[in-house]
């Protein structure tokens, strides 16, 4: 780890408006100056072909590259027919793919924190599990024992668009935050 924790957002939506993207907003204010951050974007990554895993391609190097210096992720998943969107496991496919000849791993021993918002009433329960299963696979270390959900977040959208959050998932996602940049901590050095 640098002098300060580095902490890459991913949002699994491509969308301009995506909720998901505003929880992961409302997220990285909890973060401290004792972090940096910044989000990936992932919207010119193409399709992963295992033909041109080793080609250079452009959007496919911006996050590698982003994603080596990383030392921690927060990953922020909408729901879609009950699972992770393809966006999003395309890009983690990417990832879990050697980087050079000397097999450099962008992910393998970072650490993650998983949440998403729906406009059902499952919360994004379903993905964030898959998604666990998939990191812990990869070798990620995910905060363990966080549920960050947000249900019904048309009801929490105002009419300028802004995600208005109640205090007490305001409070989950502070503490989650928090723990979750001690946690990297103290696992990565
Ligand atoms: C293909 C597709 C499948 C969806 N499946 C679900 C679902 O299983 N459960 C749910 O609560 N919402 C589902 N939704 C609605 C999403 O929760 C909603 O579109 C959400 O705003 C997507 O996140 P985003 O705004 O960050 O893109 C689905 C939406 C799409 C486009």
């Amino acid at each position: 780890m640098s002098e300060k924790l580095n902490v890459v957002g991913i949002v699994g939506s491509l969308r301009k408006d995506s909720v998901n993207r505003k929880l992961l907003n409302v997220a990285k204010t909890f973060l401290d100056d004792s972090v940096t951050y910044s989000e990936m974007d992932i919207s010119d990554v193409p399709l992963f072909n295992q033909d041109l895993e080793h080609e250079i391609l452009k959007s496919v190097q911006r996050i590698r590259e982003q994603a080596l210096n990383a030392d921690a992720f927060i990953f922020v998943t909408p729901e879609y027919n009950s699972g992770v969107p393809g966006v999003l496991k395309n890009v983690v496919d990417w990832l879990s793919r050697p980087l050079d000849k000397h097999g450099n791993k962008p992910l393998v021993n970072k650490t993650a924190y998983v949440m998403g918002a729906t406009t059902g009433i499952s919360g994004t329960i379903t993905p964030q599990e898959h998604l666990r299963s998939i990191l812990a696979y990869m070798g990620v270390f995910v905060l363990p024992s966080t549920r960050t959900t947000v249900p019904l977040v048309a009801n929490h959208i105002d009419d300028e668009g802004n995600l208005e959050l109640s205090d007490m998932t305001l409070g989950f996602l502070k503490d989650g935050i928090k723990n979750f940049v001690k946690y990297s901590k103290k696992l990565i050095d």
